[in-house]
């Protein structure tokens, strides 16, 4: 096992896994995953309707002719990883993988598995260091021609908001007119049912790694500074193409940069 993998103590990428039914985790994962959701019982439906934007998004930003992805805070494999939703419209689709944690490197293969004319790619980073993101994906990904960076569940890991929202400005400065950035994010806000998430989240820094902090509507919003926003604008990832749905603790946005 790779000797970064740590057992005796619960991982996101293992947990989120857990919650969307997969088997890529371990006794302590399930055991905080449980716990998390007896504080939280809609966490399982905030990670499905997660991947359900993300697979609306893509859909939708392929269908526009965006042809480039960076997928920072990427996850465990799963049934529609990126490439999977964006080469199913866009054979020709390029998609850079980022994540910091150990067992997602471990299961990265599953994630290169490119249709001949597109490209995947996996890089083992943190957020933290966008420069180093950066100039990994611009060797797969021409940093001249639109990019939709997608960072789905991962800001809330960027405990500071102010160092949160200059990693967003770093990368999307580097990135060309008609790029987009496609964020989710959870929030307390009581309009979007957040309240389970105050003891879920104060349990998950006691027992789990690695810390989380939810952000306002106003805070998430700022993110997006400088882009245009999308569609509905900023609302519950569950609604955001899909505006019948229940909402879910979790904003889900869409900007493109003018
Ligand atoms: C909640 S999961 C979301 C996975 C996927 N984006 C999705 O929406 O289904 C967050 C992912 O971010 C990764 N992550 C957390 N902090 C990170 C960091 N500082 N740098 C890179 N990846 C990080 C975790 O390992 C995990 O795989």
């Amino acid at each position: 096992m790779n000797d970064r993998i740590r057992t005796d103590i619960a991982h996101n990428a293992r947990v989120w896994n857990y919650w969307l039914g997969g088997k890529d985790n371990y006794p302590v994962d399930r055991a905080v995953g449980d716990q998390v959701t007896s504080f939280h019982p809609g966490i399982g439906e905030v990670a499905r309707a997660d991947r359900a934007f993300l697979g609306r998004v893509v859909t939708g930003l392929a269908g526009d002719g965006v042809r480039q992805f960076l997928d920072i805070g990427t996850g465990l494999p799963t049934a529609d990883n990126t490439h999977e939703v964006a080469q199913r419209v866009a054979p020709d689709a390029r998609i850079v993988y980022v994540d910091n944690d150990p067992i997602v490197l471990t299961h990265a293969r599953a994630l290169l598995t490119s249709s001949p004319e597109g490209v995947t790619a996996y890089v083992d980073a943190d957020a933290h260091d966008p420069e180093r993101i950066l100039a990994a994906a611009g060797e797969v990904l021409d940093l001249e021609r639109p990019v939709a960076v997608l960072m789905l569940g991962i800001l809330n890991f960027v405990l500071d908001t102010d160092e949160a929202r200059s990693i967003v400005r770093t990368l999307m400065a580097s990135m060309p007119s008609g790029s987009h950035l496609v964020l989710t994010h959870p929030t307390l806000e009581p309009e979007l049912g957040g309240e389970g998430n105050r003891k879920a989240m104060a349990f998950w820094n006691e027992n789990a790694t690695p810390p989380i902090t939810a952000r306002t509507r106003e805070e998430f919003t700022s993110f997006f500074d400088g882009l245009e926003l999308l569609g509905p604008g900023v609302v519950s990832c569950a609604r955001w193409g899909a505006p019948e749905a229940a909402a879910v603790a979790q904003f889900g946005a869409v900007g493109r940069k003018p």
